[in-house]
């Protein structure tokens, strides 16, 4: 949900069907509801609905449809469009609260998210307070239901960081496996291992010995740069020296855009079709290995470890031999 030109269409586009943010200028306005269907891991499907935001749909939704847009939700997300001019600003929060106030009617248990979008229109001097200060005003215009938020752009990472955190919460056995995934860091004495989607290579699980990607790790941040970056295996200001050093007890240290690359060239590799060797570009982060193999039907995992003597093959051998915990 969210007015015309949020950015409804292009973030689906650029999800779920692999294009690139250039393309998305290309797109039309959506005429009512676009409804899709994505196969998300073997026994999970994904009904999206776009609800085309135009002033003329919004109030058909919301006057005469509303048992048929908000009934059995699992999940709204509402899109703002950072750069809406003020007069559709007080529209815009004129429906947020009219769509919250139906979705706890017709479907209380629905979780709400809600992106502040096209954050790269904003200079990144002022993104955080410019972040902070509408998150507050959207609390303000939320009463008592819980929402996230996130700020996000086709043209960075952030929306697939923004995604994959609420998929998350649509895997319905999210906490089985990560059980499983601790496990199989521990057995492979590796340092983090991450579970994406094979069709649009989202973060579904992770699960990492060094740093804590705990349910914590999945809230929102403060500054508009919402992400994994946070996570313990970013050392902390204690793990460094004042000469920059790092203890020699620290937490490894690993890029923190690392899952958003992987996803990255996956999904051009899987677009161009040409033949292309994990294991080279991988070869370039110095300290630590890491293995990619398909999991299952849907999914692929990546392992890293940092330990100099574990090598990929053994790692590629104890996927193999987990594949079935997995199914
Ligand atoms: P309706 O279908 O009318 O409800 O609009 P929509 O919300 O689906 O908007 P749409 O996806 O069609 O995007 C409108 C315009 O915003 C397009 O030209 C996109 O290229 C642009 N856009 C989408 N996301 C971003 C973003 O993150 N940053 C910038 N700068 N532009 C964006």
């Amino acid at each position: 949900m969210g007015k015309s030109g949020s950015g409804k269409t292009s973030m689906r586009s650029v999800i779920f069907s692999n294009h690139l943010a250039d393309t998305t200028k290309k797109l039309g306005a959506t005429i009512e509801v676009e409804q899709s269907q994505h196969r998300f891991l073997s026994d999970l499907m994904l009904n999206l609905w776009d609800c085309g935001g135009q002033e003329a749909f919004m109030e058909n939704y919301l006057r005469h449809d509303q048992n048929q847009i908000f009934a059995n939700v699992q999940l709204l997300i509402y899109v703002f469009d950072i750069s809406a001019k003020e007069y559709d600003k007080e529209k815009d929060f004129a429906y947020y609260t009219d769509c919250l106030n139906a979705i706890k009617e017709y479907s209380p248990d629905a979780s709400i998210f809600v992106l502040i979008h096209k954050m790269d229109l904003v200079g990144s001097d002022r993104r955080k307070e410019v972040f902070l200060r509408k998150k507050q005003e959207l609390l303000d215009h939320s009463e008592d239901v819980p929402i996230r938020v996130f700020g996000t752009s086709i043209w960075n990472e952030s929306l697939y960081r923004a995604w994959s955190r609420i998929v998350h919460t649509l895997v319905p056995n999210a906490q089985d496996l990560t059980n499983h995934l601790d496990e199989f860091v521990e057995a492979c004495s590796a340092v983090e291992a991450v579970i994406f989607e094979k069709t649009t290579m989202l973060l579904i699980a992770w699960s990492s010995q060094a740093g804590d990607f705990s349910k914590d790790d999945l809230d929102d941040d403060d500054d508009g740069e919402v992400g994994y970056r946070d996570a313990a295996l970013i050392p902390g200001e204690d793990d460094v020296d004042d000469d920059g050093e790092s203890h020699p007890d620290a937490p490894p240290v690993l890029p923190p855009d690392r899952f958003e690359k992987i996803s990255e060239i996956i999904k051009r590799w899987n677009n161009s079709k040409m033949n292309f060797s994990f294991q080279n570009w991988v070869q370039e982060w110095s300290n630590f290995t890491a293995v990619l193999e398909s999991l299952t039907q849907n999914t692929y995992i990546l392992v890293i470890a940092t330990d100099p003597d574990i090598l990929p093959g053994a790692l590629r051998l104890n996927i193999e031999m987990a594949k079935e915990r997995f199914i």
